[in-house]
């Protein structure tokens, strides 16, 4: 296919390594120090030329993507195209294998590869700059999927510094049904109404562990501190965590907001193992492999 008749973009998963969330701010969010992980786990967006902005979506949870207007993608798309004075006329179809409402930016993902397709496209050449600055605009997580690697986020995620990390590999449990963000963030603010939130700050030790490529290291690391929220609403993940745990994980957490959970393991080897333990044990829905780092939104050859 040429550029003209349709652009594929690729775009990665991430998980937190760190989520340290300080209080709510006057204007609703919180102020993170989030120290983003891109996953070997992609949707990929193709974007075509078309009469108006259309989506469609394949792949086992494409009936839970909504295909209006609210889609991040579509969002992309229209403020790119509103920029430069256009009409939003594309056929974005989306490939997906990332979680959908699980804590995986899968929505994110979404958005930075519309953006990165339809820019190509349309043959805009938009600067590195101002297509961060669309993606901050389209949500907290979303410029992250755009760099993808591993960065930290601060201000509402949405401000990143690129960090070192070493290759890990990883084993996600999906759960049954998803989280809403916001309503994971309403009930921190709930468990921690009264007390003293401290400002976020990135922990020097777990830089230093990601950096390292040593995954006892990084296992005695991880925190989020979102996760007590998410349990608080979805109780039963305990026991997904605790059986990843028990099949040999290093380390278990939800993935930022939730309710997909996350298990740093050894090797490849390992993560079969854990992965098929998990789905044994009834405690997910399904399970997905994958390792870490991987690259942010790329445009795919022709
Ligand atoms: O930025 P995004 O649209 O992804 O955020 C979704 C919701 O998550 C926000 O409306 C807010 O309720 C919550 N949020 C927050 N603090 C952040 C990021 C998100 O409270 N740093």
């Amino acid at each position: 296919m040429s550029a003209a008749a349709g652009v594929t973009v690729r775009v990665p998963a991430k998980v937190n390594v760190q989520l340290a969330v300080g209080a709510a701010r006057p204007d609703g969010f919180h102020d993170l120090a989030n120290v983003f992980l891109a996953v070997g786990l992609y949707d990929e967006v193709t974007a075509t030329p078309a009469d108006g902005l259309r989506i469609t979506c394949e792949g086992p949870d494409s009936d839970q993507v909504p295909l209006d207007r609210t889609n991040l993608a579509a969002r992309a798309a229209a403020l790119l195209a509103a920029r430069h004075g256009l009409e939003p006329a594309v056929h974005l179809h989306i490939a997906k294998r990332i979680p959908v409402a699980g804590g995986m930016a899968g929505g994110s993902a979404d958005g930075a590869g519309a953006l990165l397709a339809c820019d190509a496209l349309w043959g805009l050449g938009t600067p590195r700059e101002e297509l961060l600055a669309i993606c901050a605009e389209l949500g907290s997580d979303v410029p992250f999927s755009l760099v993808g690697e591993a960065a930290l986020g601060t201000g509402r995620g949405e401000l990143l510094t690129p960090v070192a990390a070493g290759r890990f590999h990883w084993v996600f449990a999906v759960a049954e049904g998803g989280l809403s963000t916001p309503a994971v963030f309403r009930e921190f603010d709930r468990l921690t109404a009264g007390q003293d939130v401290p400002a976020p700050e990135a922990s020097p030790a777990l830089l230093a562990a990601l950096a390292s490529g040593d995954p006892d290291a990084l296992a005695g690391e991880l925190s989020n501190g979102l996760q007590a929220a998410a349990l608080s609403l979805r109780p039963e993940l305990a026991a997904t965590l605790a059986a990843g745990t028990e099949a040999g994980a290093l380390a278990a957490l939800v993935s930022g907001s939730g309710p997909t959970t996350a298990f740093l393991v050894r090797d490849e080897e390992s993560a079969l193992k854990v992965a098929a333990a998990l789905e044994a044990s009834g405690t997910c829905r399904t399970t997905r492999t994958a390792p870490s780092p991987a690259p942010g939104a790329t445009v795919l050859p022709a």
